[in-house]
């Protein structure tokens, strides 16, 4: 399996900025043959970066959707328009959604149950915030992540993505240590008997991506911030083996 480097553009660039930002990484990177580049561009973007990326290897996946298929849902957007729109790839339960958005582990299942159902494969977000850390509570706080999340669905975990995104990482400059993020993908392992893959997220950027990713418990990781500057995705994406 080829690692998986995947952008989290979040609430940035509108249509014709996104355009550029597109652009400019398939001419710097759109010839990638053994790293599998999945790009989540805001709702809004996503037919832009849909046709440009359509002849090139990247991937296309969304920040989010609704459970329901559709309906009486104002303000909410359709797994399946995503589909319809070349998405195959769906981030579910960011942090920045369960935090500042009010989603909760229930919510966060029905959306990973219909994208099972409907073909679109989940990067599930879970992790620990620094106050949970602190007080030793990093694995408590995994797993129930993972119970509530994955109920009635834990047998098709080898369909989705898990990624690890402390949430005291995110945006914030501190990254986990390699150590520290392969401690916790190992104990997000053990608990299936199915083999799963795990990114990690967090303050990835082009001075860390090479250590993060010579651990073997590390598949590839879910960048924010740094997946906005063209030519560090580059090198974030043409990371080098140690
Ligand atoms: P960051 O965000 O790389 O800016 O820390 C990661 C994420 O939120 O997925």
């Amino acid at each position: 399996m080829n690692p998986i480097i995947a952008g989290n553009w979040k609430m940035n660039k509108d249509p014709s900025e996104s355009r550029v930002l597109i652009q400019r990484l398939l001419e710097l990177a759109g010839d990638v043959r053994d790293r599998d580049v999945i790009i989540c561009p805001p709702f809004t973007s996503l037919a832009a970066v849909s046709e440009l990326i359509k002849n090139s290897r990247f991937k296309l996946g969304a920040q989010n959707m609704h459970w329901e298929r559709n309906g009486a849902f104002t303000g909410e957007i359709s797994g399946l328009f995503l589909k319809s729109l070349g998405c195959e790839y769906v981030i579910i339960g960011h942090s920045e959604r369960r935090h500042i958005m009010g989603e909760t582990d229930e919510m966060i299942n029905k959306k990973l149950k219909t994208a099972l159902e409907i073909g679109l494969i989940s990067i599930f977000c879970i992790g620990e915030t620094e106050k949970e850390r602190e007080e030793g509570r990093t694995e408590e706080v995994i797993l129930n992540q993972l119970k509530k999340g994955l109920r009635d669905i834990e047998s098709e975990v080898h369909k989705i993505i898990f990624a690890y995104e402390p949430v005291w990482a995110i945006g914030t400059g501190k990254t986990a240590t390699p150590r520290q993020a392969s401690e916790v993908h190992k104990f997000i392992r053990k608990q299936f008997s199915k083999k799963i893959t795990i990114l990690y997220g967090g303050s990835v950027n082009a001075g860390n991506i090479d250590s993060l990713m010579a651990e073997k418990e590390i598949e590839g990781v879910l960048v924010g911030g740094a997946s906005l500057k063209p030519e560090e995705f580059t090198r974030i994406i043409k990371f080098q083996q140690m």
